[in-house]
């Protein structure tokens, strides 16, 4: 693709799906477009360029882009299947629903079919008020389970629900990791308490072991459901097949999605424990949660093949070790610059970096992109940058991506001599935060940058 028919596309882009898009991806030179998706990595088709895929469609990709295992089940699937019918019974819904539920610890046999994350969610919640009888749900602060309904309620960010209240009614947030908070509010008339438990969106903040405990033990004085969202740590990605299988517990439901896709498919599921309420809830109201896109045929033959795929190659393990050496790397290089890292948290290969200022994630991910490294920053948390590479990547790429990382860095700090002092007054750090100062500033840089390469001859 050459640099016309690119200006071209994001031309079209801006003219029919969103102009802030395009200027808030390509400000920060990640307007990249993806060939080659293979593994952890993938080609731009304009420059050329390797990018190693450290966002992963924000946890998608755990068994690699393009993994040819699943795309040729996938493939062949094709030629004899369609979506079915959401009604119909389909031995493929069963092959599904059943091997999840065998990987899942516990009583968790039991399986709702859905559509996508945010749906999911909706799921989880409405099978625990249904169950329960009762109305409000305990969310966590910064925490992001969707972008509609019951999601939309339960994340623990406004800026993302300011503009559509009323939403649903009885969402109480609280802090992470905060049980105290959580005590106050326990009673009879909680339905559910909702978390992931590493915050994804929020900016890697990882549940404590005493905080998981404290909440399984409120949850069963109140009768109250408990509820993890396995949309981003499941599957591996942690370095446990489940995150929750760090706290050796298990929650009454649980949902999750994302990477059950290959990245092929969408998909999603809740998965509920064998326990009265929530079965008899069930059984009375088959339909009590559905939809056209839930567990369809094809659907439940990729995530059967995607379960096969991760058991087979334990890829939990790799997360693990790879994720440790990845982890040790980072910390070096959060050594190495105190002076704008604050910490480098997270398990497997769910890793985030703090920055001490919110514009360093901005400037970070364009150093990042000039040195093939495809990151962005938390939604939720603007100062931390998160690293979530296929689980799939070997310890010769982590190295090479650590390697590109200090050579971010090494250019970033060029910036940081007049940009730190600066920070330190507040009305100019207010200034430099600002997501539409960001954008604008650095796309007045990118203008200027492409001015001059049209006046370099091309060799
Ligand atoms: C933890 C978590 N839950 C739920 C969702 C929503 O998933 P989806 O985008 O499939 O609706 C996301 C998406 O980023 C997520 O990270």
């Amino acid at each position: 693709m050459d640099v016309q028919e690119r200006d071209f596309i994001q031309h079209l882009f801006g003219k029919h799906i969103s102009h802030g898009q395009v200027r808030y991806l390509r400000c920060a030179h990640l307007d990249v477009y993806e060939r080659n998706r293979k593994g952890a990595t993938f080609i731009d088709a304009v420059s050329g360029r390797q990018f190693f895929d450290c966002f992963s469609s924000a946890g998608c990709f755990n068994v690699g882009r393009g993994n040819e295992v699943v795309m040729d089940v996938l493939k062949n699937a094709l030629d004899s299947h369609d979506t079915g019918s959401h009604l119909v019974l389909s031995e493929h819904k069963v092959n599904f629903a059943s091997r999840l539920a065998s990987l899942c610890p516990g009583d968790l046999n039991r399986v709702v079919l859905c559509a996508s994350g945010a749906d999911a969610c909706a799921g989880a919640i409405k099978l625990a008020k249904g169950a329960t009888g009762r109305n409000d749900v305990i969310t966590m602060n910064k925490a992001y389970h969707g972008h509609e309904g019951y999601s939309l309620s339960a994340n623990g960010k406004d800026y993302y629900k300011e503009l559509f209240l009323p939403l649903m009614p009885g969402f109480h947030i609280v802090d992470f990791n905060d049980l105290e908070a959580v005590r106050r509010l326990a009673s009879k008339d909680i339905a559910a308490i909702v978390l992931e438990p590493i915050q994804g969106e929020g900016g890697i903040h990882v549940a404590t072991g005493d905080y998981m405990k404290g909440l399984r033990q409120i949850c069963d004085e109140h009768g109250i459901m408990l509820i993890f969202d396995e949309v981003q740590t499941g599957f591996g990605r942690t370095g446990t097949l489940w995150a929750m299988e760090h706290y050796g517990m298990t929650p009454d439901i649980m949902f999750t999605a994302k990477s059950i896709s290959g990245g092929l498919y969408p998909n999603g599921a809740v998965v509920y424990r064998e326990i009265e309420p929530l079965v008899r809830y069930v059984e009375a109201n088959p339909l009590f949660h559905t939809s056209h896109g839930g567990g369809t045929d094809l659907g439940c033959i990729v995530s059967s093949a995607v379960l096969d795929y991760i058991v087979e190659n334990r890829l939990w393990e790799n997360a693990a070790t790879v994720g440790k050496r990845f982890k040790e790397g980072l910390e070096q290089i959060a050594r190495e610059n105190e002076d704008c890292v604050k910490e480098v948290r997270g398990l497997g290969l769910m890793i985030g970096i703090e920055y001490k200022y919110e514009f360093i994630g901005a400037l970070m991910a364009d150093c990042l992109a000039k040195q093939g490294v495809w990151a962005v920053y938390s939604g939720n948390a603007p100062q931390v940058m998160r690293f979530q590479i296929p689980i799939t990547a070997s310890q010769e790429e982590v190295d090479e991506l650590l390697r590109r990382i200090r050579a971010a860095v090494r250019v970033m700090r060029w910036y940081l001599i007049l940009l730190l002092p600066l920070a330190k007054v507040p009305p100019i750090r207010m200034i430099l935060d600002n997501l539409h100062v960001q954008i604008v500033a650095f796309n007045l840089v990118r203008d200027i940058e492409e001015l001059i390469l049209r006046f370099i001859p091309k060799k």
